[in-house]
Order: structure tokens, then C-alpha cells, then sequence
């Protein structure tokens, strides 16, 4: 059955099929990674999540995109240059092209495009950092610019960011939560009213003021590459054993997660965010194959975040990727004592004492600088 965004963006109406001939423009954004709090694991044919994520996009880490395009009507699919960090790289170019090729079925001018499509990423390579959420979600804002520029449909923000979620979204589940500032939620749950499977929302307005101020310090804990890729880990929730429990466990953790983020309720933001981040480990562990991305190091310094927080009584926590590295979370407020305290005990733990300082983002940048 077809869901609603993909009846209304397969039903083209026949003025948006024909591109103006020849026609060529640059397009550039910028779109933020985000750290999930409520994590997405596990889905269903279509990139359709099997439970509501959570999460807020990050400040720094961040993936800037150029886009070069000349409508050339003799074409039936696209035709890409891409470049990486000023390079050309043709494993990347393989994965956009059958993505630009994939959703073209919703924006059927993108095989009559010459690209030229160049991007790079503000966080380090070698720092464990997940790129496609910010790389899709990238890509997905410039494409749906151009479809605004071709046929000046999309002329509206929602529908504009919608667009771009669903899409990002078919690149990687976690970048359809990438091309909105602050917090946003992916999957259909009992609130809001215009959740989906689908598209991510927005929860602006819902969250409280203080959940603004949260800092993400990333304890680069392993910096090379995973053992498992994330696509094969959410393949293996698939018969998983405690798969459905798993289920019923995101949807109540989402459900409080909104409750405390609207209330603004530190204590319980601390206890759910740390309950998520081990139940997908937990996931992972007992799946089969079984697998591990914790490394020794995660948990030592997860169990000294632990006791710093019992000694001090403040309200920092962590969460972790489908990774090793350890995101600490905590307010803004408490910078000058944490610190110093990632400093004197977290950092020798890290891979080349890498820390990278981030904080909740505004989101994407339209007409970013030139990669
Ligand atoms: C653990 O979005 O990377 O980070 O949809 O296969 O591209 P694909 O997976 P991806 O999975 C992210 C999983 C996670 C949790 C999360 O971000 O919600």
C-alpha cells in the first residue's frame, strides 16, 4: 500500500516532467549530523522504521554540499561528477548515483541532470563519526532546491522540509532527522498528531528551553572502521529474539522521552537516554551473529561519567552510536565543571585524546560556501 508523501510525490502533475532545456544552476547546503536519543534499530522493507527515533542535530559536525546542474533533455538518467574533499571518489559516486537514480521515481528530472555534485565534512575522518545522516540529508535539500528552482513547486518551508526528510530518509533512516534544526522525531507514534513512518517532524515548541542548551562531547573512543556496517545490524533485528520486546520498549521510552523533554525534567532525561543507548547494544550483543562495537575503553569511561555523576549529583549522562565513541550529554550551565573532568580523567582514553566539543545545532544552511 502506498503511504501518503509517496502517493503525493509519485503522482507528478505532467507541467513538473519536463525541465526547461538547457538550464543550469548551482545549489549549496550545508545539514548537521545528529545523535539519536531514542534510537532507530531495525526496519522494514522501504526504510520504514520498526520504532520511533528521537534525536537532535549536532552544531559542528556537519557535511557541506555543492551542487552543479545543466538540464540536458537527451539524458535518461543522471549523469554525475562527484568529488570528496576536493577529490575524485568513486565508491561515493556509485552509492549517490543509484540513490539520485532510486529517487528519481519522485522527482523523475533528475535523469536529465549533468551533475557535478562536491562535498566535505567539517569533523574529522578518522574520528568513528557517522557521515550519511548529514551526507543524505545534504544531498536531499539540494535536489529538492532544484526541483524549487526547475518548477517553483515547493515554495512553502513545510513542505520543503518534508520533501527533504522523506528523501534523506531513503538514503539513510537517520538523515531523514537531519534536515531540521534542534529536536526532531522519525516513525509514527501516539504524539505528535503528524508523526510518520515516512518523513521526520519537528519538535519545536514541544521541547523545553533547557534541552537547547545540551553540549555533546564526543569521546573519540575508536577511530577506524566498524567490524558491521549499520545496514547489516538493523537486518538482524529481523528475527531477533527479543525483537518485539524491543519494540514495546522505544515506543514507552519515546513516549517518556517527549513527557520529559517538554517538562524539561533532567533526572529522567538521564535515566531514558542512558536506558536507550544500552538497549541497542544489548540488541547487538544478543543478536545472531552476535556483535560488539563496545570496546574497553567505552566502558571505562562510561563507568567514570557514572560515578562523577553520583559524587556531584549533576544531571550529565551518555549515549552511544551503533560505535564504540561515547557521547556525554549535559547542559550548558555545567560546562565549567565537566570539562575539566573530561580533561584530568575521560581523555587518555580517547584515540589520540580526540574530543570533539559539539552542541544541539540549528540546522541545515542553505547557499553554503563552495566545498
Ligand atoms: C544506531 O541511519 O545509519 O545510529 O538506514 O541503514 O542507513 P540506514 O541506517 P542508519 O542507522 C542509524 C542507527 C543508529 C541509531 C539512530 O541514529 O537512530
Amino acid at each position: 500500500m502506498k503511504t501518503r508523501l509517496e502517493n503525493q510525490y509519485l503522482n507528478i502533475a505532467p507541467g513538473l516532467t519536463n525541465p526547461v532545456k538547457n538550464f543550469v544552476a548551482r545549489v549549496g547546503w550545508e545539514c548537521p549530523s545528529n545523535i539519536a536519543l531514542i534510537k532507530y534499530w531495525g526496519k522494514k522493507q522501504g526504510q520504514i522504521p520498526l520504532n520511533p527515533s528521537v534525536s537532535f542535530v549536532l552544531h559542528q559536525s556537519r557535511t557541506i554540499l555543492s551542487m552543479e546542474f545543466k538540464v540536458n533533455n537527451a539524458l535518461s538518467m543522471p549523469q554525475l561528477d562527484y568529488y570528496f574533499e576536493g577529490k575524485q571518489s568513486f565508491q561515493f559516486r556509485k552509492r549517490y548515483l543509484d540513490y539520485l537514480q532510486h529517487i528519481s521515481q519522485y522527482l523523475p528530472f533528475i535523469n536529465q541532470l549533468e551533475l557535478t555534485i562536491k562535498t566535505r565534512n567539517t569533523f574529522p575522518h578518522s574520528a568513528g563519526i557517522a557521515s550519511s545522516a548529514s551526507a543524505f540529508g545534504a544531498l536531499a535539500l539540494a535536489v529538492c532546491e532544484a526541483e524549487r528552482l526547475l518548477f517553483n513547486t515547493l515554495t512553502d518551508e513545510k513542505s520543503f522540509f518534508e520533501k527533504a526528510s522523506f528523501l534523506a530518509r531513503l538514503g539513510s533512516g537517520s538523515a531523514s532527522r537531519s534536515v531540521m534544526g534542534g529536536f526532531s522525531m522519525w516513525g509514527e507514534a501516539f504524539f505528535p498528531d503528524d508523526s510518520s513512518d515516512e518523513a521526520a517532524v519537528s519538535l519545536a515548541g514541544i521541547v523545553n528551553p533547557v534541552f537547547y542548551t545540551y553540549r555533546d562531547s564526543i569521546l573519540v573512543i575508536y577511530a577506524g572502521v566498524k567490524d558491521i556496517p549499520s545496514s547489516e545490524g538493523h537486518a538482524l533485528m529481523n528475527h531477533h529474539p527479543f525483537a518485539t520486546a524491543r519494540i514495546n520498549q522505544a515506543k514507552e521510552n519515546t513516549r517518556e522521552l517527549l513527557h520529559v523533554l517538554e517538562t524539561g525534567d533532567e533526572p529522567a532525561f538521564v535515566e531514558i537516554v542512558e536506558r536507550e543507548a544500552f538497549s541497542l547494544h544489548a540488541m547487538m550483543l544478543t543478536s545472531s551473529p552476535s556483535f560488539i562495537l563496545l570496546k574497553p575503553n567505552t566502558i571505562a569511561v562510561i563507568e567514570r561519567i557514572r560515578a562523577f555523576r553520583k559524587d556531584t549529583g549533576l544531571p550529565v549522562c551518555f549515549t552511544l552510536d551503533a560505535g564504540a565513541n561515547v557521547h556525554m550529554l549535559y547542559p550548558d550551565r555545567l560546562t565549567e565543571t565537566v570539562q575539566p573532568f573530561i580533561i584530568s580523567e575521560l581523555k587518555a582514553f580517547c584515540e589520540n585524546e580526540i574530543i570533539i566539543h559539539d552542541h544541539v545545532g540549528t540546522g541545515p544552511v542553505r547557499n553554503a560556501v563552495q566545498p
